[in-house]
């Protein structure tokens, strides 16, 4: 009898939830779509969730689960490849894109959509990165140049080599296991820190203290948005205040010595390129753009190359096969380098990579496409935008899914291998490979990732187990 009553009130229980969750979801679906009229005949498939949470915890917990694709993968269960389904992320209606011309189109039309990070993470990004279209395109142009291009780059192969092989042996030496990530984001930031800042800058242990920021800031980008003590924005939100000073401080710094001439006798770094910058007007920037900028550009590179560069070495350790065959290859290398010549030479890769079939390049490749560093792009539409039959209404976000596009297998055959061979001969059709992103916001730094990953490689490959 216990039992029966048991089964019942659990039964009932059970229901009364399905019910309540049921009726919450059309009442939060009706609230956003009875505003659009008509237009809400044409919208993309999709799923709202709860009021106020949407599908918020779905695309959490997906990232924190062992299966990120869940979310997308129910999606396409309940209503199909569609390529374009409606819901609600971070407060706010959302369109996600997820087939390789829906990204393209979201990322490059920039008549159509604009920027549209969620509001709490482009406060910590900062302004910069959300300036006007114009304005855009010329900074853009100034802060790409010193990283792009084997001319550019070259300036920077050597130091890049001397902060990898001295972190690589300091490991070594060690008689204790490292924490491989926190160790590789503090070389990676030494890096990024002599690019951007010069030679001034590189105190160990004041790049140290700045990557220890930036890492509660990368935290706080993708978190819910509570503002309360303990919370990863709240954390997020404070390092970013520190960071600011920091960066004032620095930019007064570099201004007074190039008021006193001290600097002119070197390469200029990005830090002097934005203070010297004049627009056509005879106008300069101001010290918040140029922090604002420079805090971009430090947020931007550092984190995202070290788990580049861990995930590489995870995907290697997993396919050992293809690690001893990427070993010989670098061995093999280094017997034809000209003996008188110490370390990588930018010549020496672009050879390499005119001959498209070194394993080493293919193994990124394949990292930036299994592993999908920046997942998910956001963007919002500037009008109704009509896609795939669909309308996307004014104002609605739009989040371009790159993880969905590089682990659709109508894209990528078995996407979930590790298969470094799929790019031998194969070109991915257009949009199916884009780790970089698409359109004016194509990353700058994509050479220069790539770069920092082959020179650990290579080393790596050629001196440690
Ligand atoms: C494997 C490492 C990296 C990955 C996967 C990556 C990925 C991306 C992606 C997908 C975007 C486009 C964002 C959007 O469209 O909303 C982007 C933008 C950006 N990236 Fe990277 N990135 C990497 C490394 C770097 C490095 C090394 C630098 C600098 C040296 C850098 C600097 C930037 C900047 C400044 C932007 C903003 C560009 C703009 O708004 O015009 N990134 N990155």
């Amino acid at each position: 009898m216990v039992t029966y009553i048991l089964y019942l009130v659990t039964t009932f229980l059970v229901l009364g939830c399905g019910f309540v969750f049921g009726f919450l979801r059309k009442v939060n679906e009706w609230m956003y779509l009875r505003k659009l009229g008509e237009k809400r005949h044409f919208l993309p498939p999709g799923d709202m969730g709860l009021p106020w949470a949407g599908k918020m915890l779905s695309f959490l917990w997906a990232f924190r689960s062992s299966d990120p694709d869940s979310m997308i993968s129910s999606f396409i269960s309940r209503y199909g490849r569609t390529g374009i389904y409606k819901t609600l992320l971070f407060g706010k209606p959302t369109v996600i894109v997820c087939a390789p011309e829906t990204c393209i189109r979201a990322l490059a039309d920039e008549k159509d959509f604009k920027l549209g990070y969620p509001e709490t993470t482009q406060e910590l990004i900062g302004r910069f990165h959300d300036v006007s279209n114009a304005k855009h395109k010329r900074l853009r142009r100034l802060t790409a140049a010193p990283i792009t291009g084997s001319e550019s780059l070259s300036r920077y192969i050597d130091i890049v080599q001397e902060v990898i092989t001295a972190s690589l042996d300091e490991w070594a030496s060690l008689d204790r296991p490292i924490e491989f990530f926190t160790e590789i984001k503090k070389a990676a930031f030494k890096v990024v820190m002599h690019v951007f800042l010069g030679s001034e800058e590189t105190d160990d242990a004041f790049a140290e203290k700045l990557s220890l920021l930036y890492t509660d800031v990368n935290q706080g980008l993708n978190a819910l948005g509570l503002n309360f003590p303990g919370s990863s924005f709240y954390r997020a939100r404070k390092a970013k205040k520190e960071l600011e000073k920091i960066i004032h401080k620095l930019v007064d710094r570099r201004i007074s010595m190039r008021e006193k001439n001290d600097a002119v006798d070197r390469t200029m770094d990005l830090l002097d390129l934005l203070i010297a910058e004049e627009d056509e007007d005879g106008s300069k920037l101001d010290k918040e753009e140029i922090a604002d900028i420079l805090h971009l550009y430090l947020l931007a590179s550092h984190e995202s190359t070290a788990y580049a560069m861990m995930w590489v070495m995870i995907c290697l350790h997993e396919n050992p096969k293809t690690l001893e065959k990427a070993r010989e290859e670098q061995v093999q290398m280094l017997k034809r380098r000209d003996p008188t010549k110490k370390g990588l030479s930018i010549q020496e890769i672009k050879q390499m990579s005119y001959l498209s079939k070194i394993l080493v390049l293919k193994v990124i490749d394949e990292m930036l496409r299994r592993v999908n560093i920046a997942a998910a792009l956001y963007r919002e539409a500037n009008t109704d935008v009509t896609m795939n039959g669909y309308i996307i209404p004014k104002g609605w976000k739009v989040l371009a899914s790159l993880r969905a596009v590089h682990m659709d297998p109508e894209n990528h055959i078995e996407p979930k291998e590790f298969n470094p061979s799929r790019w031998e001969n194969q070109r991915s059709k257009a949009g199916a490979f884009i780790p970089f992103g698409a359109g004016s916001r194509f990353c700058p730094g994509n050479e220069f990732a790539k770069l920092e990953i082959f020179i650990l490689l290579h080393h790596f490959l050629l001196n440690y187990e």
